[in-house]
């Protein structure tokens, strides 16, 4: 069968494309989809790209044929100065195959059950801060940052077995540095990095600290006996990643890589989280209906209780609510692959060499898979939507052998996080509040932040 040749996203002039890009990166490609529909070529300063935007592409590429593509492309090369070879953007497939294997069994559900008590413990400190805060009439929140704290803590928590306010703070700005810095340099990248600008310098600074963290956290932990933690408790994620053994040749982690595993661990479950409850109070704020329905479960199910890892079953309306937010605004908003040789995809040629793009801020938004693909609507996820629709027209944390590691981790705290603020408090918009709109830098990220008032129930 003969292959059709892909439509081509052209601009004027081999520039224009990519300023566009740059200044608009989702308009962009959601006016290519307008003209040419779910599959389509593009060039970026002469990459060649192409836009595959239907769940069974996505199927395709990221399952059914994943060994013919890989992470050798230009959004990971962009990232790798960060994560260097940790899990998520390694390319060497036998490394990440090695890595995988090793550290599959520490997100088990069964493991990420013994971290729970961290996420409610610390929601818990947060909810505090905040009621003293609005006791003292204080209670505007910048929710981004307080929630970064917040799955920064949790995270390191459950990561070191430590108590890292301080530190947390200090790499979370080193992180939106490095976030930002990154994001404009995908959409125009442009000098190269290794230019010695300003802006590098600082990212450079950046990677520096955020490498010092991790460091720090490990030398501590090396110094020290191996902790288990209270009898009972289980052992952090440290403590697993130093004991895990790879089941092929017997033998552990390098200290480089383990060094590498901790950060793309940090990073992987910090801003994500995030940006994903953050945008789901903002959400809640603007629509008191579906807060009531929240506050209707919480009650129910929980009788006044703090939740437990147990309780995440009846949670279902909580869940519905994630899973809705993660659709808006997904915050790994978009992957690569390269196509590591000719492929064919709904009938069009995929070159070899090909960088496909995937953009789930598009890919959950359309039109045949979401009836009012704009509207906040948690009843999408109600199970008898969720089973016509086709599993790949929402992927908020990838599919197939790549799937986000951390996933059973992030469900579980996001979940656990907003029954706990829903259970006495609500977030409600400031007076002069605006329409805060997504920033696409590597994360989808809230443009200025999320702003919120804390009234009680
Ligand atoms: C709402 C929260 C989260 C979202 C939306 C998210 C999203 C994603 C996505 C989309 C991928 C796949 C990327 C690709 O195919 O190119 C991924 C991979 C990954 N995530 Fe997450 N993630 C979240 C939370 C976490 C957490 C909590 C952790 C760790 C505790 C984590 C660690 C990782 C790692 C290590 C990978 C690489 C997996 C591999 O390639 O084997 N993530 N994540």
């Amino acid at each position: 069968m003969s292959l059709k040749e892909l439509p081509t996203l052209t601009s004027r002039g081999g520039l224009g494309g990519a300023l566009r890009f740059k200044r608009d990166q989702l308009g962009f490609l959601a006016a290519g989809v307008r003209h040419h529909g779910d599959l389509f070529r593009f060039r970026l300063l002469g990459v060649p790209m192409v836009l595959a935007n239907r769940p069974d592409h996505i199927r395709h590429i990221l399952v059914d044929e994943d060994d013919r593509y890989d992470k050798d492309t230009i959004i990971f090369k962009v990232v790798r100065p960060v994560l260097r070879n940790g899990l998520i953007a390694v390319a060497d497939r036998e490394l990440w195959r090695r890595q995988r294997r090793m550290m599959a069994p520490l997100f088990t559900p069964r493991t990420i059950a013994g971290f729970a008590r961290n996420m409610t413990d610390e929601t818990e400190r947060m909810l505090a801060r905040w009621e003293r805060r609005r006791q003292a009439d204080e209670a505007l929140l910048d929710v981004t940052d307080e929630i970064g704290q917040l799955a920064l803590r949790v995270v390191n928590r459950s990561l070191f077995s430590a108590d890292v306010s301080r530190a947390a703070q200090e790499f979370e700005r080193a992180f939106g540095t490095a976030n930002s810095i990154l994001g404009s340099f995908f959409r125009f990248p442009f000098p190269p990095l290794s230019v010695p600008t300003p802006r590098h310098h600082r990212l450079r600074q950046a990677i520096d600290h955020m490498d010092r963290f991790v460091s720090d956290m490990i030398n501590k932990r090396l110094g020290e006996e191996e902790t288990t933690g209270v009898p009972g408790t289980p052992a952090d994620l440290l403590t697993l990643l130093l004991r895990s053994v790879d089941e092929e040749d017997g033998t552990g982690m390098e200290a480089e890589q383990l060094h590498h595993e901790v950060l793309n661990i940090c990073i992987g479950a910090y801003e994500t989280t995030t940006n994903a409850l953050s945008w789901g109070l903002y959400l809640l704020a603007r629509h008191p209906e579906v807060e009531g329905r929240l506050h209707d479960e919480v009650d129910r199910v929980l009788g006044g209780r703090i939740p437990q890892f147990e309780d995440l079953p009846r949670l279902v309306y909580t869940r519905m609510i994630i899973d809705e937010t993660l659709r808006l605004y997904s915050p790994a908003y978009q992957t690569m692959r390269h196509a590591r040789e000719e492929d064919a995809i709904a009938g069009y040629r995929i070159p070899a060499g090909s960088n496909i793009l995937i953009n789930s801020y598009l890919l959950h938004r359309h039109p045949e898979f979401w009836p009012e693909p704009e509207r906040f609507a948690p009843d999408n996820f109600a199970p008898e939507r969720v089973s016509v629709r086709p599993k790949h027209a929402y992927i908020p944390f990838g599919s197939g052998p790549r799937v986000c590691i951390g996933k059973h981790f992030a469900l579980a705290e996001l979940t656990l996080a907003l029954a706990m603020v829903a259970r006495r408090h609500r977030l409600v918009l400031p007076e002069d509040a605006r329409k805060v709109e997504p920033e696409p830098l590597i994360t989808l990220h809230p443009r200025g932040g999320i702003h919120l008032r804390l009234v009680c129930r």
